[in-house]
């Protein structure tokens, strides 16, 4: 921070900045539902893994900002390798991503060679590049029902989606063992006390979340499902049970309505995904002004991490 405040003038208005620089650039600013509300405020799209990998294909913008997480701006540089794609935390990574390092993942791979391979989007792109389909939270199920049922499948690497998807599809696919460490606080425990105090507030969980967590919801989605679903749903409040930033989201949809964060374990913050929230409206206006961090590819990997998901693009 220290150094944020030496490099920017304190009488700048960084959204007046930001917005000239959007210009000058000829730049999409995409966001996910987890930034801080004044970089959800300022984004062109504020949406969740899909949405922002469609608008990533689909965008005529020369410069693509990306405000999420590094495995998401992967995602939008594979679908535009021609285009400069900008980070303002390089740093910005994700624990389920790491979870599952290529070198131990091809060799489990390996050991099941009648397998296909169908990996959450939250993935390196060289995990990527060793998949077969590439699915987001949002299209999971569907994609997996496309499969044929004797086909084995290995799916990595969240096992608290996978273990969802195969608890609503019936499937037994292979898990492997990543989770999300903003998703696996959530208490049962305390989420059945708060449920007490609001019974009338259904229960919205992500399905990163662990299974004893989602068997008390009442909807499980993703992100954008999540929102959908406080704007649809007939109740004055709810229990959200995913990352705090989308709030910002479903109170804007639904003003009249109340949002409660289900609590984590612990007494902490931790269900701010501490890797979501190194970005900054500061670090946002820097990397536009400063044209860095740019996300540098392998042209080799962004073409074998491109086949997947264009497979999941067609099939959802
Ligand atoms: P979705 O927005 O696709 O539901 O993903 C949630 C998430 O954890 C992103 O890191
Ligand atoms: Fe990764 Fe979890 Fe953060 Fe999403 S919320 S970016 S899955 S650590």
């Amino acid at each position: 921070m220290e150094t944020l405040a030496v490099t920017i003038d304190p009488a700048l208005d960084l959204f007046e900045e930001i917005e000239r620089l959007k210009r000058e650039l000829n730049a999409v600013i995409l966001a996910h539902f987890y930034q801080n509300s004044d970089i959800q405020d300022i984004a062109d799209f504020v949406e969740d893994s899909l949405g922002l990998a469609r608008r990533a294909e689909g965008t005529e913008a020369e410069v693509i900002v990306f405000c999420g997480v590094h495995f998401m701006a992967e995602t939008a540089k594979i679908l535009n390798p021609e285009k400069p794609v900008l980070l303002p935390d390089l740093a910005a990574g994700c624990s389920l991503s790491d979870s599952c390092p290529p070198e131990q993942f091809a060799k489990f791979k390996a050991a099941h060679p009648n397998h296909l391979v169908v990996s959450y989007i939250n993935c390196s792109a060289g995990i990527k590049a060793l998949s077969d389909i590439i699915v987001t939270s949002t299209n999971a199920e569907k994609i997996v029902r496309q499969i044929p049922e004797d086909q084995p499948i290995i799916f990595a690497p969240d096992k608290n989606l996978g273990g969802h998807i195969n608890r609503v599809t019936g499937r037994q696919m292979l898990l492997w063992n990543g989770t999300c460490i903003v998703h696996e606080q959530f208490s049962e425990r305390k989420l059945r006390q708060l449920k007490v105090r609001h019974p009338n507030a259904p229960i919205l969980a992500h399905p990163e979340c662990e299974e004893p967590v989602l068997r008390l919801a009442d909807h499980i989605g993703s992100t954008s499902s999540i929102l959908r679903a406080s704007i649809e749903m007939d109740a004055d409040e709810f229990i959200v049970v995913t990352e705090p930033g989308l709030i910002h989201q479903m109170e804007r949809a639904s003003p009249g309505k109340r949002f409660i964060m289900a609590p984590p374990d612990h007494g902490c913050a931790c269900n701010e995904c501490p890797h979501m929230r190194l970005n900054t409206l500061e670090k946002l206006y820097l990397c536009m002004r400063d044209r860095t961090p740019e996300l540098m590819m392998d042209r080799e990997l962004l073409a074998r991490a491109r086949r997947p998901i264009d497979r999941m693009l067609e099939m959802s």
